[in-house]
């Protein structure tokens, strides 16, 4: 029988109508600043994105579009000028960087308050111990996405495809908070297929297109795809080969449609957080 479909795009939107309807009630005043380096096309797509969520949930969003020439120096002077904006309650460098700045040094001028991606060093400590401040976008987003199959992680078998610091290495973590059983593989993972196949619930984050393959899939698996690959003739397309796939899985993420809305809903989620992190001190 065929997999269900999970609907990214209709679960991002109740994620939102709550982050909207929580702003109107409490009468908040929200905002988050996008900063995009360069043009890269797929980062000028992913922040106007930003940018529309943005005004669906009533966020103020202030987009900072610096050349590909932006000097290091420049960068984090923004990136300092915005710390101390009392109006930025959440700060998002899009990645990647043109490779003359060093990512890593601007993450961590962010103040980790601000930090809504929580990709700084204290807030990715936080994450492995379970004291989240922010929930990383993405791999919040498919852990909301298992969570609207039903299907229970605690015993189970789960598997992750790829050990990013963005996506894998978190996701792993969250589904380990779950009391999933948590497997991750990359590159230099032996019998991967047979890996795969044990998987109750597997995640794709490999990054390369149809990669994971119907022989790989558990009969009646959830199955997350989190790859966003554009092929040769301009389709997007995910790292799971859907064809195949759909007909083995029990529950299955369509690319586009899937994922890539759940991150920018949590994104939307995460800027509320900072705001209340910063005005409800005690
Ligand atoms: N580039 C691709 N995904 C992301 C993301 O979630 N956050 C940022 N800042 N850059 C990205």
């Amino acid at each position: 029988m065929a997999a269900k479909i999970i609907d990214g795009k209709e679960i991002s939107a109740a994620v939102k109508e709550q982050v909207r309807a929580e702003i109107e009630r409490d009468k908040l005043s929200v905002g988050l600043a996008v900063v995009i380096v360069g043009d890269d096309p797929a980062s000028r797509v992913y922040v106007n994105n930003k940018k529309k969520a943005c005004e669906l949930c009533g966020i103020k969003s202030y987009e900072y579009a610096l050349p590909e020439n932006t000097s290091e120096e420049q960068l984090l002077e923004l990136v300092d000028t915005l710390n101390s904006d009392k109006n930025v309650n959440g700060i998002l460098v899009q990645l990647p960087l043109p490779g003359h700045l060093n990512e890593k040094k601007v993450i961590e001028r962010i103040s980790p308050e601000k930090d809504v991606d929580a990709f700084h060093e204290s807030n990715v400590g936080r994450i492995m111990i379970g004291n989240y401040a922010f929930l990383p976008c993405t791999p919040a987003g498919c852990m909301e996405l298992i969570h609207s199959t039903g299907v229970e992680v605690a015993g189970k078998e789960c598997v992750v495809i790829g050990r990013s610091n963005i996506v894998g290495k978190p996701m792993a973590m969250l589904l380990l908070h779950e009391n999933g059983t948590v497997t991750v593989c990359h590159s230099k993972t032996k019998n991967l297929a047979e890996v795969c196949r044990r998987a109750d619930i597997l995640i794709a984050a490999v990054g390369r297109a149809n990669f994971v393959t119907g022989d790989m899939i558990k009969e009646g698996a959830v199955v997350i795809d989190v790859g966003i690959n554009r092929l040769d003739n301009g389709k997007l397309c995910g790292d799971v080969k859907f064809d195949e796939a759909v007909e083995k899985a029990g529950y299955i993420t369509p690319v586009p449609g899937g994922v890539g809305p759940m991150t920018i809903a949590m994104l939307m989620k995460n800027t509320v957080t900072a705001w209340r992190i910063q005005n409800e001190k005690h």
